[in-house]
């Protein structure tokens, strides 16, 4: 039994936590910084790399106390170490590097991205390789071919913002607070999302995306019906806006497996959580005979849990580079 613990500081959520086989979570101890950040309606970097520091050590201390091991059993340290906030992956690695070496056990760095796509193998409802991944967060938008374990072929990316980017940003524009993905689905559910016609961008084109002319269009729509004087819906603005995003991420998605010829569809990133897009693409992609993964939803948004499961799966591969590694802030899948 190999144990690992992990630590992820790659924006605003603390998280460690000690992952056994990289599918069996020992414990996974999430502190989320929202309450902060929300204020400013955005994440603050400065604040971030803050109560990343603050927390560390009190999660590493709780995370391996609720696992009910001794710091002497595990097996290896697993750290993000991109892509994300500078002075916040800072914060996670050096808390890594100082444990793995005190400890004299293997440093695995991840990329944050690697670990999405593995939250999937986590709660024992795995996809068998090769399969199609649609990775939707804050930062990425990105339909990944994942050939074998750690092997990922980029086959599409956003040219502008990301779908949680741009779920943020309408929440935004309508004061609804931050994150924006959480209430949006909220308010979604009480409108009518054939209400408005929001373009679905780049539909037919290839397996790009773009959200930021479909932000533009709604903030537009919006405008205009204020300077009309009209009462603005916002469930039926949330949940017209909602359903242009599944729209053109299924389409590309399915087009994705029917291209490559692969009939397991895993989603993965913070967007995952959404109910309405997680039970889209179920429908959906059954009608195709395509099989969709979807992962539980403690582990679609940041959580240490996931790159502890990437971990156990890098390692095999390629012992890495031990501790001789930098924070990478734009780091590539
Ligand atoms: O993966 P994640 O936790 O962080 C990044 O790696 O970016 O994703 C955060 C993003 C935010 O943009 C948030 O608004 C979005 O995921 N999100 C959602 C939902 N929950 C979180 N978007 C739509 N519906 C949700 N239920
Ligand atoms: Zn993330």
């Amino acid at each position: 039994m190999t144990k690992i613990l992990a630590i992820e500081t790659s924006c605003d959520e603390t998280s460690v936590a000690v992952v056994e086989d990289g599918r069996n979570v020992l414990s996974n101890i999430v502190a989320s910084q929202v309450k902060i950040h929300a204020k400013y309606g955005g994440v603050v970097p400065e604040y971030a790399s803050r109560m990343h520091a603050e927390k560390i050590n009190l999660l590493i201390d709780e995370a391996v106390a609720k696992a009910g091991i001794s710091l002497k059993k595990l097996d290896a340290v697993a750290v993000t170490y991109g892509p994300g906030l500078e002075g916040a992956l800072l914060v996670g690695v050096t808390a890594a590097k100082t444990l793995a070496m005190l400890l004299n056990i293997p440093l695995i760095p991840i990329n944050h991205l690697h670990g999405h796509i593995y939250a999937n193998f986590i709660a024992g409802n795995e996809p068998e390789l090769p399969f199609v991944t649609l990775i939707v967060s804050g930062g990425h938008t990105q339909l990944v071919v994942v050939k074998d374990h750690m092997q990922f072929e980029l086959i599409g990316t956003t040219r502008d913002d990301a779908a949680g980017e741009a779920f943020d940003k309408i929440a935004r524009f309508l004061d609804l607070g931050y994150p924006g993905g959480p209430i949006v689905e909220k308010l979604a559910q009480n409108g009518n999302d054939k209400a408005f016609n929001f373009p679905r961008p780049m539909l037919g084109q290839g397996f790009e995306f773009s959200f930021s002319g479909l932000k533009t269009a709604v903030i537009q729509a919006l405008l205009k019906m204020k300077n009309d004087k009209i009462e603005i819906n916002k469930p039926d603005v949330c949940a017209s806006f909602q359903k242009a995003v599944i729209d053109v991420l299924l389409k590309k998605s399915l087009k994705a497996c029917k291209k490559y010829q692969i009939s397991r569809l895993v989603l993965s990133g913070g967007v995952t959580a959404n109910k309405t897009l997680r039970n889209g693409f179920e429908k959906e992609a059954q009608k195709e005979g395509i099989t969709c993964f979807v992962p539980p939803f403690a582990y679609c948004t940041d959580n240490a849990a996931m790159i502890g499961a990437t971990a156990f799966f890098a390692y095999q591969l390629n012992p890495g580079p031990g501790h001789n590694f930098r924070v990478q802030p734009s780091l590539k899948l």
